[in-house]
């Protein structure tokens, strides 16, 4: 069998010194590479460095005569089994998402008809940056594969996404993808719905009915189950929080555009309902604001009760995702009720939580999991140690079903 070979385009980060490693750790598994390296990527790593490991010349110009006459960049651009970025800044995504070609790794980048993989590497404000999220919702889109980015301490002193992968785990990945397995994680190739924070009933053009749901545990849910490779849209009731990334972000007010949001995202594997949709919203919003003076007497509001969305999808017939998740915020008998709302909504699995303590807005929540098998308990942990369990328990579960 031939040698797997991948087109490295090294991008112009700080995490471009890990570059040398990266070859390394491709070389170790048997992958040769050729390498492209930016102008702002030789800032951070000599050419030298990157020729020493990977006994390859590296690539700097896209008009180089000698270079285009031993080989053109189109030619470059085919030589491999995969193009892969990284470090994969901003501006080489940009480009990317938008087409541009005025430098050898954007030109590479459009002519290739390979498969790409990148991993990205940004500052934490940049990767939330709406401009970054409309780009990776056009890079997914066009069908590029993405390892990371990790979560953790930056070379700018700041915390959060945005950290490159670290080397041996894209080569591990790389070499996966190579070999024709899951891209990336265990629950690569599904798709997942969640619903998340409050829902908002208008009363009037100013207020309205929601609850304390600050759409932490649903925000962790739908970032854990993106880390595991799931391809996740969040449709999200009002909340303070970040968008996720690499997520399909739907954000709405009211319990029946949310409903309406997850039925257009059907099909999908995974339904999990996390959202505190309010079960009640007036029965007409008036136009006018809702002010009474008190010698007129308490204002009379009608109340119609709001479509159980959880109970709604899995009720969808040949649309209803094979695994549907439902939570239960309770403050007494929680295993009670939450084993009837179960039966009830038609729902797989329930996860029952007790929200008379703080877990109704607060960063941690103890839960029960209740299967058609049974219980399991999971005791006070942060809201994303609870996601990771419950994508890992999802990610079993599907692997058990197609053994
Ligand atoms: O409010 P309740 O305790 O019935 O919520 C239990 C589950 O049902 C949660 O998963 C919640 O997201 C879902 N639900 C829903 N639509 C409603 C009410 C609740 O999807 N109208």
């Amino acid at each position: 069998m031939s040698q797997k070979r991948v087109l490295l385009i090294v991008g112009g980060g700080i995490s471009a010194y890990k570059a040398p490693l990266l070859v390394r750790a491709l070389e170790k598994r048997g992958i040769g590479c050729r390498i492209i390296l930016t102008k702002a990527g030789s800032a951070f790593v000599t050419p030298l460095s990157l020729a020493s490991v990977s006994h390859n010349e590296v690539h700097e110009e896209l008009f180089d005569l000698t270079q285009e006459a031993k080989m053109g960049h189109i030619e470059l651009s085919r030589s491999a089994d995969l193009v892969l970025v990284a470090p994969a800044t901003a501006d080489l995504m940009a480009k990317a998402a938008h087409g541009l070609a005025n430098d050898l790794a954007s030109t590479t980048l459009l002519a290739t008809n390979k498969p790409v993989m990148m991993a990205p590497a940004m500052n934490v404000a940049m990767w939330y940056h709406p401009a970054v999220r409309r780009t990776m919702e056009t890079l997914r889109g066009d069908g590029i594969h993405f390892v990371g980015p990790e979560e953790g301490e930056m070379a700018c002193g700041e915390y959060g996404p945005g950290r490159m992968a670290e080397p041996e785990d894209i080569a591990c990945v790389v070499e996966g993808f190579l070999n024709g397995k899951a891209v990336y994680g265990s629950l690569a190739g599904r798709s997942a719905i969640v619903t998340a924070g409050p829902t908002l009933e208008a009363l009037d053009p100013v207020r309205f009915i929601s609850n304390r749901s600050s759409g932490k545990q649903g925000y962790a849910i739908a970032a854990a189950l993106a880390r595991a490779g799931a391809r996740v849209t969040l449709v999200s009731g009002p909340t303070a929080l970040h968008d996720v990334p690499g997520v399909t972000m739907v954000r709405v007010e009211s319990a029946r555009d949310m409903l309406a949001a997850c039925q257009s995202a059907l099909p999908a594997d995974i339904f999990v309902a996390v959202a505190a949709v309010a079960d009640w919203r007036p029965k007409t919003m008036v136009d006018v604001k809702l002010k009474q003076k008190s010698s007129q007497g308490s204002p009379n509001i009608a109340l119609v009760e709001n479509p159980d969305i959880v109970a709604t999808i899995a009720q969808s017939g040949t649309n209803r995702p094979s695994l549907v998740i439902g939570f239960a915020a309770e403050t007494h008998d929680v295993l009670t009720y939450a084993a009837l709302k179960r039966n009830n909504k038609k729902c797989d699995w329930m996860v029952a939580n007790d929200v008379s303590g703080d877990a109704m807005g607060g960063d941690t929540n103890a839960v029960t999991l209740l299967t058609p098998n049974g219980h399991q308990t999971w005791s006070q942990a942060p809201k994303e140690q609870i996601a990771k369990r419950l994508v890992d328990t999802i990610a079993q579960h599907f692997s058990a079903a197609a053994n």
